[in-house]
Formats: structure tokens, C-alpha cells, sequence
């Protein structure tokens, strides 16, 4: 092999080398950011809503109903926590788990309401008697519908947003909504580890248009032990 060849491949070798170590260094810049938002105040619920969140809990790890678990759901009630949201949306009540720790927060809050929304009228009235069992009804209106369609009645700002209810569903879901999103606006996918493919286009669209992050979380669930969830905010100052 003559000279003139062994140089220009060491040349794409370092290249490569170089390349490789922008993408790493900038890997563990986007890491530091995430670690940096995180809060440093785990939240606290009152005897009486720990107790129906640990009955529902075990409900739904018997019968199943794929509810979010603790591990997810204490981050999604810091995230409600700290953002002190006016609305909330959640598509995909169920019987109310999730419903409970983000309602739980807007009484330590002080304020807000959550409108949930569920496609099973008796899941939705299960989980209307949690939320009364727990005494924070006050916060929550349960809708019962198709979220894709329920979704374009509710009118906004709504500064918050949690998606659970079947992947196909998230980007319709977001889109009926998204005009009535407030600057600034939380918007959070569950399960977005165990179903990335099938909810590519979700993914691609918040990716794109928003400042968006993946949480990954070590889960002890009958159904899962590792998932993740997207976690995006709204920015009109990044442009689109
Ligand atoms: C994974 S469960 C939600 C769990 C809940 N967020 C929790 O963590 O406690 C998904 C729920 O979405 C409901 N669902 C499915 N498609 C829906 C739709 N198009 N509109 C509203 N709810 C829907 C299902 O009936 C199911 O109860």
C-alpha cells in the first residue's frame, strides 16, 4: 500500500474520531441541562389521598389497568408541583392513579382544576369516586369521550398536559389541543420507551416543534421495568 493511500484514511480516521467526540461532549451537555431541571423537593401527599393512591394502585396491578406506577407519577406530580398549572389535561383517566398524584399537587398548589378524560364510562366513574374518596373532587372534572374529540371543546390556556391513552391517540390528542396551550405549557407522554414506534409521530412532532427530553425510569411493574416518558415545553421565544 503506497503512501499516497495510508494518508487521506488516516486523515477520515481522525475525522471520525473527532466527529464522534462532538457528538459525546454534546450528549453530555444535554444530560448535565436534565439533571440541572430536576427538582429538588420530592413531593408529599396527605394520609388520605397516599391511601386511596396505594388502594388504586393495587387494584389496577390485579386486574390489570395499566396505570403510570409510583416511579413515573411522582415525577409527573413534581412536574405539576413546580409548575403551578391553572388546567390541566389528561387524556386517559382510567381509574384515576395518575388523576390522583397530579390532583394531589394542585391542592398542595392551592389552585387549579384538572379535566381528565376517559373512553370507558365505568372506568370514568370509578375513578370520579376515587377522586371523591380522596376529597379532591373539587379539582377534577371527568369527562367521558373520545379524548381526540373531547380534547377541541376545552377551552384554554392550558398550561398542562398528560397523555395516556393508546399511542395512535397522542398526536391527535395534542393537535385538538394545541391552540389553547399557554406559553410555557408542560406537555407530558407516558410510555414513550415501551411504545417509541408506536407513536413515531408524536415523537417526531414534539421533537420538532417543541424543547423536548426523554425521562427514562427503572419501574417495578407486572407489565414493566423500564419505560420512559417525554417530557415537552412550550417555547414561543425558540421559534419553530
Ligand atoms: C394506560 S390507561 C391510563 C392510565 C392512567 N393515566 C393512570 O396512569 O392511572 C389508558 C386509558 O385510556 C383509555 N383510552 C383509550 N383510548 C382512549 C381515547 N381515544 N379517549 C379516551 N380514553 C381512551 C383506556 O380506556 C384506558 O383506561
Amino acid at each position: 500500500m503506497s503512501q499516497y493511500t495510508t494518508y487521506p484514511r488516516a486523515l477520515s480516521v481522525l475525522t471520525l474520531v473527532a466527529l464522534a467526540s462532538v457528538v459525546f461532549a454534546s450528549a453530555l451537555a444535554t444530560q448535565a441541562v436534565i439533571a440541572a431541571d430536576k427538582p429538588k423537593s420530592p413531593v408529599k401527599l396527605s394520609k388520605k389521598v397516599q391511601t386511596v393512591i396505594e388502594r388504586v394502585e393495587r387494584q389496577c396491578r390485579e386486574r390489570p389497568v395499566y396505570m403510570i406506577g409510583p416511579e413515573k407519577a411522582k415525577r409527573l406530580a413534581e412536574l405539576v408541583r413546580q409548575k403551578k398549572p391553572r388546567l390541566v389535561v389528561e387524556c386517559g383517566t382510567a381509574l384515576g392513579y395518575s388523576g390522583l398524584w397530579i390532583a394531589s399537587q394542585l391542592d398542595a398548589n392551592g389552585a387549579g382544576k384538572l379535566v381528565t378524560i376517559e373512553i370507558e364510562p365505568s372506568r370514568s366513574r370509578e375513578a370520579k369516586q376515587n377522586f371523591a374518596e380522596a376529597g379532591l373532587a373539587d379539582y377534577v372534572e371527568a369527562k367521558v369521550g373520545n379524548a381526540r374529540e373531547v380534547v377541541r371543546e376545552i377551552d384554554g390556556p392550558i398550561d398542562f398536559v398528560f397523555i395516556d391513552c393508546g399511542y395512535s391517540n397522542y398526536l391527535p390528542c395534542l393537535t385538538g389541543l394545541e391552540d389553547e396551550l399557554a406559553d410555557g405549557a408542560i406537555i407530558v407522554a407516558d410510555n414513550v420507551g415501551i411504545g417509541a414506534s408506536g407513536m413515531k409521530d408524536y415523537l417526531d412532532h414534539v421533537r420538532k416543534k417543541y424543547r423536548s427530553r426523554t425521562e427514562w425510569f427503572e419501574l417495578d411493574l407486572p407489565w414493566a421495568k423500564r419505560d420512559a416518558m417525554e417530557v415537552s415545553v412550550v417555547d414561543s421565544s425558540a421559534g419553530d
